[in-house]
């Protein structure tokens, strides 16, 4: 892979201010895969843009992505943007599915100011709940709009990321799920041979259905996603949409011998994991909850910043500016403390 020059401004023609005059990406002449375990050396730190385009439409849950934003994150010291999207609440319901071309419009947009600020960007297929109660009915749709998003940024530089689903879960159950995203994958190989593609467990994201990944073995150039939200009763607590959480609010982790013992082996078992199977890791989301008192906060994301710094493994922290927010939107102002977790000087 070779570092070439390159003006983003002219390239994309973008409404918006450059950040610098040029930045430095890797491109890819020849169109051969990118080193997964180079990309995502690239992944950390990270913050997902949650709560946003991930909403039925933009801003419903509060968060509308600000160009600034990007210059903010940046400023800060992260790496790359996770940035989930709801591909399927702007598609036509029936076939051919086609992408409302303003939301396309958007998007681009949005991607354009991320790589316009030298941040490595990932996008996603989020909240696509219907295809998880009813896979068989939406599985045509599902390929049908990664075709389509494979198409729209086909020329895209490597430093977009394709997500296939986020969390996958109830119906479309681990076995489902190999042949899914197996068949996305093909999708999207047709028209971007060398992107650097990420692939998340069932089961809603975590450790528990790893070891029921069936990758493709020909597929080298992926990444492994799993989340890491445990114990979920610290982190979900008073979580709103979570049912009968109210009652762990108050719990805390203190980094008690008993908790770390339980984080480091659930790291451990991703290791073994990845290691076993050759696939470089991202934990694409981790982050408590706002009801969670600031300290425990703090003390947590700390140490699972520094286990994934031990094992290799890429993060975005969940989220940027929402419930689990490392930063104010209302006030512009970052949470020191979580931010001094995420970001730490080696
Ligand atoms: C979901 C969010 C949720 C977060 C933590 C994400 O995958 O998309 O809605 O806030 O996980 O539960």
């Amino acid at each position: 892979m070779k570092f070439h020059l390159i003006l983003y401004c002219s390239i994309f023609s973008l409404s918006i201010m450059c950040p610098s005059s040029s930045a430095t990406y890797p491109e890819n002449d020849d169109k051969t895969p990118a080193d997964p375990y180079e990309i995502n050396s690239h992944l950390f730190p990270g913050i997902n843009l949650g709560n946003a385009l991930e909403a039925p439409d933009e801003g419903d849950w509060g968060v509308t992505i600000q160009d600034e934003y990007f210059r903010i994150i940046k400023e800060a010291g992260f790496q790359h943007v996770r940035i989930p999207i709801r591909w399927s609440a702007h598609a036509e319901v029936d076939s051919p599915y086609t992408v409302e071309i303003n939301f396309t419009n958007r998007i681009k947009h949005v991607i354009n100011v991320a790589l316009a600020h030298d941040l490595f960007t990932v996008i996603n297929i989020h909240h696509y709940e219907e295809i998880c109660q009813n896979p068989s009915a939406h599985k045509d749709r599902f390929l049908t709009l990664w075709r389509q998003i494979s198409m729209i940024f086909q020329d895209y530089p490597p430093e977009l990321l394709f997500e296939i689903l986020n969390e996958p879960h109830d119906n479309l159950t681990p076995d489902l799920w190999n042949q899914y995203f197996s068949a996305a994958l093909e999708i999207i190989r047709q028209t971007n041979p060398s992107r650097t593609v990420i692939i998340g467990t069932a089961n809603w994201g975590g450790i528990g259905a790893l070891s029921a990944l069936d990758i493709p073995e020909d597929e080298q150039n992926l990444i492994v996603t799993i989340h890491y939200y445990e114990p979920f009763q610290f982190t979900h607590q008073g979580a709103e949409w979570v049912a009968g959480s109210d009652a762990w609010l108050g719990t805390t982790w203190s980094a008690s011998l008993n908790q770390v013992s339980e984080m480091k082996n659930h790291f451990n078992q991703i290791k073994a994991w990845a290691d076993d199977q050759n696939r470089p890791i991202y934990i694409g989301e981790f982050g408590a909850y706002s009801r969670a008192d600031i300290n425990s906060r703090r003390l947590w994301t700390g140490y699972v910043v520094n286990l994934c710094r031990q094992y290799n493994f890429s993060w975005a922290y969940w989220e940027f500016c929402s419930g689990f927010g490392a930063y104010d939107r209302t006030t512009g102002a970052w949470n020191t403390q979580l931010l001094g977790a995420l970001i730490q000087t080696p």
